[in-house]
């Protein structure tokens, strides 16, 4: 089954919205695989995002990720990265509607509350350099009432 990786970003965690965002990925029906609160350092901030190295904002995104604690999550479900990416909604809160998290909860593209992997690739990559030891291996007791 697919995961992607999930992680509530400083501004998220500083503003109390741990549990919304849990419970929207819950509710779905999606299944907490991994889950970690973590502060890390400038070098494991550079690394997961290594593909904006080159971006003019990529200094001021590593200083907002490493400047308190995030949460970091797997989840696992039927298309969960694109599904996934959708319940986020687009990476400018401009620009993301309403009824997505980005789009009930933050205004600015650099205070944007949350990441979420955007394809099947760096969901994979990024699960492995956050949870090294790999997903909690258990089965929710729900599946035959979330999938046919
Ligand atoms: P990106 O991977 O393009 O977006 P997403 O998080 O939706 O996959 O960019 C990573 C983060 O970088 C994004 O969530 C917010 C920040 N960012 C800026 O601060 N300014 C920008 O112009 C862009 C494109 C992103």
């Amino acid at each position: 089954m697919e995961q992607t990786f999930i992680m509530i970003k400083p501004d998220g965690v500083q503003r109390g919205l741990i549990g919304e965002i849990i419970c929207r990925f819950e509710k779905k029906g999606f299944t907490l695989k991994g889950l970690k609160m973590i502060t890390v350092d400038r070098s494991f901030a550079e690394k997961h995002y290594q593909d904006l190295s080159a971006k003019p904002f990529f200094n001021g995104l590593v200083d907002y990720i490493i400047s308190g604690p995030v949460v970091a999550m797997i989840w696992e479900g039927k298309n969960v990265v694109l599904t996934g990416r959708k319940i986020i909604g687009a990476t400018n809160p401009a620009a993301s509607e309403p009824g997505t998290i980005r789009g009930d909860y933050s205004i600015d593209i650099g205070r944007n509350v949350i990441h979420g992997s955007d394809s099947v690739e760096s969901a994979n990559k990024e699960a492995a350099l956050w949870f090294p030891d790999g997903p909690v291996n258990w089965q929710s007791s729900l599946h035959s009432w979330i999938y046919e």
